[in-house]
């Protein structure tokens, strides 16, 4: 299931220019490749997210090559870090080589391995945390999440609409983890939740206590 229709999809695409033309490359790359990157409408959402906040320490779960990263380095501006965590090395050396062609390399940290073990690690506190690991250990992330996000900072899921499978009556296992990360975050007290459905759904979720 589309999650934005279609002709409205591509209405919202012909509206978004290039923000910078290392964040193009990288569209084409992913796109070229089907790798699933957050794209151009997320990528603007987080973007204004963490520039509205003044986010300064973005912490991501699950970064690919970096595009979604980028994005948040273009957001904290000088001085400013964002930490990639990140499974696969090739992923990682070619998120590293887009940082330095776009000039971001000093905004830039990466760790590779499973970001559910390497978080913990980590020192806070981030401004804001962005999950897109792999849906199975969504319901995990939350618990690691916590003791490194500042009251008042972020946390954002990608996929949370997973293609409309949210919807099913036999939901298989990703799908059930994503519907259980769901619940804890609408029932958490310390956070206040919302999903917008923009390209496969972003969670959006502000650490209150
Ligand atoms: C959907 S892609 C991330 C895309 C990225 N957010 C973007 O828009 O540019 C998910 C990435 O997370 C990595 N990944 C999945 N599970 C992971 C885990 N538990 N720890 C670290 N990396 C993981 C995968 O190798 C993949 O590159």
């Amino acid at each position: 299931m589309d999650i934005v229709a279609s002709a409205v999809d591509e209405y919202l695409a012909k509206l978004s220019v290039p923000a910078d033309p290392t964040l193009a490359e990288m569209e084409r790359y992913g796109y070229s490749r089907g790798f699933p990157i957050v794209g151009p409408q997320v990528g603007r959402l987080i973007y204004i997210l963490a520039r509205a906040l003044g986010a300064r320490r973005v912490l991501e779960l699950g970064s690919g090559f970096g595009y979604s990263a980028y994005w948040f380095a273009l957001a904290v501006g000088e001085g400013g870090k964002v930490v990639l965590t990140e499974w696969s090395k090739e992923n990682a050396d070619r998120a590293r080589d887009y940082f330095k062609k776009g000039g971001l390399l000093d905004r830039f940290e990466i760790h590779v391995g499973n970001a559910l073990e390497i978080a913990p690690r980590l020192s806070g506190p981030f401004d804001i945390i962005f999950n897109d690991i792999d849906k199975e250990s969504y319901p995990r992330v939350l618990d690691v999440v916590r003791p490194l996000l500042r009251v008042g900072g972020l946390f954002m899921s990608d996929n949370m609409l997973w293609s409309g499978a949210v919807l099913s009556k036999n939901p298989d296992a990703s799908t059930q983890a994503i519907l259980a990360l769901t619940k804890q975050l609408y029932e958490a007290p310390d956070f206040f939740t919302t999903i917008a459905p923009i390209r496969d759904g972003v969670s959006v979720s502000l650490r209150t206590a």
